[in-house]
């Protein structure tokens, strides 16, 4: 076991917090013929947890699994390798990962063969790591975010060489181009554009999991995106924790929104913008092209000076309102949303009643709210509160009603008007009903034939809901 053990490559945040001055190399991902063939007539079942980020690293997994051989099963019990990509972002996604593999873990018991592993944020973190060694012993494969294009290797150290493998890198390594990818839409893709976080917001554990700020190459990305345009695809994503850090060169965020937004996609998104680093350049080129969407997700995460301060924000609620302003006047209609943090260590009412106040202003039509999470490796994981359990519920409930109102506020604008809606699919509730997203991202379910999916087709909304928009097809 010890032997066994000496192999192992375990976290560290201390050097996931170092910051290197080194040129980002790139570099083009192959396979070792020797691997291909590995998960013949065998299954996987991956479960993805988190943000965006994870999402599009399930996507090259998949492409990765499949290329060896695997196929992709539902059905836990028919699995031989269950893989959960995991996130570190709050105690909570934690404990529901732990959760997961705790229950998972029985199925050894009748499927004596099967591969359990965990990959994504959370093994970048040692406690993780302690605790799936203590907690977890069978769990078989173990790698982080910096190594998804090691897993042929490793599956193949563990079904031939019958190893166990845990494998997680605190250093990031090179932009690695030409991984495989099974998408999860047809008509939606995912376009990572920039890897990493060097903003250090003192509350996040996201720089420490994902590394130093790491920029794809904009021929990269163009030529990906092309393939998507030929493909049929409707709508891109860009994705990058801070995509306004975005930097090929001198080649900037705004650079690369303009050159993608000349290529024939007909809907652009992005995700995430940092409001300190969202500049003039890109807020004019968000008025100029009608297939970038009326619609940016714009954290805040509070609005009081002081917590902006203490979470290191870098920017002001004056500074977040002005930009506001300019994005309204540069796109007209534009809808916002956001991310907040209430309880933050030490929040006073009063720093509480100023996000209330910053959301009324900013006039957010939707939010992500959360309650602070300590997070071990973090500066406020040490951070003394005198914000007691009960006072963080009642402040997030307070938040969520204002937000609610916003939301409705945004939905009913549309009453009676013909808009854009990209039909996805069904709606969950009922398989006879389609769904889609507006061109300000407002969920619309309306009747229409199942040969409308993937089109951009006219609906007239009849009737709006704090949580999506009803409406009628347009011929
Ligand atoms: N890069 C993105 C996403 C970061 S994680 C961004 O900067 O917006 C998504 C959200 O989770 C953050 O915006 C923040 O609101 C929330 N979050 C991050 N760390 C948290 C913590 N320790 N406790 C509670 N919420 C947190
Ligand atoms: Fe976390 Fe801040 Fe980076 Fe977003 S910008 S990922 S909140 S450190
Ligand atoms: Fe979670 Fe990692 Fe994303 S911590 S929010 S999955 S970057």
């Amino acid at each position: 076991m010890k032997k066994q053990q000496e192999k192992y490559i375990e976290p560290s945040l201390s050097c996931a917090r170092k910051r290197t001055k080194d040129e980002v190399e790139y570099s083009e991902f192959a396979f070792n013929p020797r691997v291909l063939g590995l998960g013949k007539g065998k299954t996987y079942l991956l479960k993805t947890f988190g943000c965006q980020a994870n999402l599009s690293d399930s996507e090259k997994i998949r492409g990765i699994l499949n290329h060896l051989g695997f196929k992709e099963t539902v059905e836990e019990k028919e699995a031989d390798l269950i893989l959960l990509n995991t996130c570190a972002v709050r105690k909570t996604a934690e404990d529901r990962s732990f959760g997961e593999i705790g229950r998972i873990k029985s199925l050894k018991k009748t499927n004596h063969n099967l591969i359990i592993g965990m990959c994504g944020c959370m093994p970048q973190e040692e406690a993780t790591i302690n605790t799936l060694k203590e907690k977890h012993p069978e769990i078989d494969l173990v790698f982080g975010t910096h190594n998804i294009n090691l897993l042929p290797e490793y599956l193949e150290r563990i079904l031939i060489n019958k190893e166990k493998v845990i494998e997680v890198f605190s250093v990031e390594g090179n932009v690695i181009e030409g991984m495989p990818k099974v998408r999860d839409h047809k008509i939606k893709a995912w376009v990572d554009i920039m890897y990493g976080c060097d903003e250090f917001c003192t509350y996040c554990i996201v720089p420490y999991t994902r590394g130093k700020e790491r920029s794809r190459k904009r021929e990269d990305i163009l030529n990906e995106i092309k393939v998507l345009v030929k493909e049929g695809y409707k709508e891109v994503t860009l994705l990058g924790q801070n995509v306004n850090a975005y930097s090929d060169g001198d080649f900037g965020f705004g650079d690369l929104l303009e050159a993608i937004a000349r290529t024939n996609i007909p809907r652009i998104r992005f995700t995430t913008s940092h409001p300190r680093d969202l500049d003039l350049r890109t807020i004019e080129v968000m008025g100029k092209y009608p297939n970038i969407m009326p619609h940016l997700h714009l954290p805040v995460q509070s609005g009081s000076n002081d917590i902006l301060k203490k979470m290191n924000r870098k920017y002001t609620r004056e500074v977040y309102l002005e930009k506001v302003e300019k994005l309204r006047k540069s796109v007209p209609g534009i809808s916002l949303t956001t991310d907040i943090i209430v309880a933050f260590p030490n929040e006073t009412e009063s720093d509480f009643l100023d996000t209330l106040s910053l959301v009324k202003e900013a006039g957010f039509e939707g939010a992500y709210t959360f309650i602070f999470s300590k997070r071990e490796g973090t500066p406020a994981f040490k951070y003394e509160s005198n914000v007691l359990p009960k006072e963080a519920k009642e402040r997030l409930l307070k938040l969520n009603e204002e937000i609610n109102q916003g939301f409705l506020k945004g939905n009913k604008r549309f009453e009676k008007e013909i808009v854009k809606v990209l039909v996805d699919g069904f709606s969950d509730k009922d398989e006879s009903v389609l769904s889609g997203y507006t061109e300000h991202n407002k969920l619309v379910n309306f009747n229409g034939d199942k040969s409308l999916i993937g089109e951009i087709v006219d609906v007239k909304i009849t009737k709006a809901y704090t949580w999506h928009l009803k409406g009628e097809l347009q011929k």
